[in-house]
């Protein structure tokens, strides 16, 4: 099968697409095969190509974790799983740049009907991110001003599409005209600010009428100065630090104005709160299935032969939404 597989630790770039990998020959009980026809790419991918990652695998691994596809029809089934040979699935797996998977079959979750694989392909790990910082920790009402940094990126533009979808108006910033364009258009958001200007925050501040937001969602590492348009018992959402530098509040800024600064990371519910999960994913899977949320992607599909450029263009912030790699075309629809 044709994997981009790490053999010495290297910059994506200077990785080429292995031809003919071996397939997994060993599927375990709780396990099943999944054929992949497309990826999602993450920055941590070019982290973890070169040794730099939280998460190393021992060498040689295959790269790649978001992806869709279907369970492979030779794949067994373990015992008390909902899931068949044939069914549209998503999920994350170590492995994901490579024609097949093995895969826990408890971690996968349904395709719906309403999306193609490209667009379940970055689903996993950046939807429920957005939808429990905004739904589960910040609890957005309808009517308050929502503030997104990197409107335009994996996680923000989906923070866009919930955040208006519980109601709220949205004011999007991100580094670039382009950037805001697709916020506004692909995303929905009500208004669109360039967080490269010195007074972005004051424009911030002057289209909520002095008020601010009522709530930040800061993939970047901008909540320092964000804090300076926030409203009164504001809710700061520390999401990353996609900037590079992990910021350093005063808090006295914090008590002036009865703010609460909340962070959210979705991976560590796996250990901390397995229960709460599936309630994230209902909340999610309506969403999706209603319409009212989209996932967008960026205009160039890569080939799996391109993925060090795709990867490149990512770590020059050069793309926006869900940047997708397809595996394989699909060869025929299973009738089962
Ligand atoms: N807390 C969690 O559970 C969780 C889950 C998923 C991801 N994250 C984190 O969220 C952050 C964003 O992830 P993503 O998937 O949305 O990434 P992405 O699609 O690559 O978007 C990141 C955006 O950040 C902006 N940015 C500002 N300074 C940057 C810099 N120095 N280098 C690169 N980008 C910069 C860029 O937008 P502009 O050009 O508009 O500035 C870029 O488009 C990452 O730090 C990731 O680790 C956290």
């Amino acid at each position: 099968m044709r994997a981009f597989v790490v053999k010495e630790l290297a910059h994506p770039s200077k990785i080429t697409l292995t031809p003919n990998y071996p397939e997994p020959s060993k599927v375990g009980d709780d396990e099943v095969l999944v054929d992949i026809y497309s990826s999602g790419v993450n920055f941590f991918d070019i982290l973890q190509s070169q040794g730099k990652y939280q998460n190393q695998p021992a060498l040689p691994f295959i790269l790649g974790s978001e992806f869709a596809g279907r369970i492979a029809k030779n794949s067994p089934i373990p015992k008390g799983s909902s899931f068949k040979p044939g069914d549209r699935v998503f999920g994350a797996a170590q492995g994901a740049y490579s024609e097949k998977a093995v895969v826990k079959a408890k971690s996968l979750l349904p395709l719906p009907d309403a999306l193609t694989y490209d667009q379940g392909a970055g689903l996993f790990v950046t939807w429920p991110t957005s939808y429990e910082a905004l739904v589960g920790r910040a609890q957005v009402k309808p009517g308050e001003w929502v503030l997104v940094t990197a409107a335009a990126g994996g996680v923000g533009i989906a923070a866009v599409q919930i955040a208006k979808g519980l109601g709220a108006k949205v004011i999007a910033a991100a580094g670039s005209k382009d950037k805001l364009d697709v916020a506004v258009k692909y995303g929905g958001a009500d208004y669109a600010v360039d967080y490269t200007q010195k007074d972005w925050n004051q424009q911030v501040l002057k289209i909520t009428g002095g008020k601010g937001v009522d709530v930040i969602y800061d993939p970047v590492g901008l909540i320092r100065d964000s804090l300076k348009c926030i409203a009164w018992k504001g809710r700061a959402l520390v999401i990353g630090f996609a900037g590079g530098e992990i910021e350093k509040i005063p808090m006295n800024l914090v008590l002036l104005k009865n703010i609460s600064i909340v962070g959210l990371h979705w991976g560590a519910y796996t250990l901390k709160e397995p229960a709460h999960i599936p309630s994230v994913w209902k909340g999610l899977l309506d969403l999706l299935a209603s319409g009212i949320v989209k996932p967008v992607i960026y205009s160039e599909v890569y080939p799996l032969e391109r993925l060090g450029e795709a990867l490149g263009a990512l770590e020059r912030r050069e793309t926006w939404g869900k940047v997708i790699i397809r595996i394989q075309e699909e060869k025929e629809k299973p009738k089962l």
